[in-house]
């Protein structure tokens, strides 16, 4: 049997943290288990960056767009610039966009036009998108009430169990990392184990939210059988049937054969 079923679907490999060992540790993904991985874009140059990884690596799968923080970047030249992204090999999602109400480094008014343009670029190329939202359940609903056809996966959900439902009854898959196996973890594990086994992935969103027992370090896709085995337990269910149902769902959402 093939032994790489696990998924990663949200890193952020171009990240400078990556630079000292990236070619290393992207070499042991497959004696890791890991099979597949989506590299995520938050800005122009790491879109770039995360395409340049996809035709590098066989496992890998590109996703374009701008992060909220990079809201303030989305004018024509930019969308122009995604599209011609998303027309490479291996891009299969318009992604990571949406808002953050926590930091709010960019205005509301400016977060809100980068992500139904962004919206508007998926649902224009039939792609699927990633969406980062943070304290902002209300809006990122409405927003996407404009684009019925467009679905994706809330990467790092946080919301309430309503919020889940909500989305799923939508279309729409729910990603989670390592936060699910923090001790606070309240309402993620909730919807963690309520969401239906066919709608949830599991993510790392390396180099960020390293699961326990590696809390506080630099995280990596060979982490993300923690984020399985929790769900697993949660759900009293075998390891490999969810990390299985994870890497089919990745498939499935994102169109890899
Ligand atoms: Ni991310």
């Amino acid at each position: 049997m093939d032994e790489r079923f696990f998924c990663d679907s949200h890193a952020h490999y171009d990240q400078r943290r990556f630079d000292g060992d990236r070619e290393a540790l992207l070499a042991s993904m497959g004696e890791n288990g890991v099979g597949l991985i989506i590299n995520v874009g938050c800005d122009l140059p790491s879109s770039e960056a995360s395409v340049a990884l996809a035709r590098q690596y066989d496992f890998i799968y590109a996703a374009v767009g701008s992060h909220p923080d990079d809201a303030g970047h989305v004018d024509e030249a930019r969308l122009w610039e995604y599209r011609r992204l998303a027309g490479a090999d291996k891009v299969v999602a318009i992604g990571e966009i949406g808002l953050d109400y926590h930091y709010e480094d960019v205005p509301r008014e400016i977060q809100k036009r980068a992500f139904r343009a962004q919206l508007a670029l998926a649902e224009a190329l039939h792609l699927p998108v990633i969406v980062h939202e943070r304290e902002a359940h209300g809006d990122a609903l409405e927003i996407l009430n404009d684009f019925p056809s467009v679905t994706g996966v809330f990467h790092c959900f946080s919301g309430s169990l309503e919020l889940g439902r909500e989305l799923v009854k939508r279309g729409w898959y729910l990603g989670f990392t390592g936060v699910i196996t923090f001790k606070n973890a309240r309402k993620a594990v909730e919807v963690a184990q309520w969401a239906p086994l066919n709608r949830l992935l599991v993510e790392t969103d390396c180099p960020y939210m390293a699961p326990e027992p590696y809390r506080g370090r630099r995280s990596d896709s060979t982490m993300i059988p923690k984020m399985v085995e929790k769900i697993a337990a949660l759900r009293g269910l075998p390891v490999e049937t969810v990390a299985r149902a994870t890497l089919d769902n990745a498939k499935r959402l994102f169109s890899i054969s």
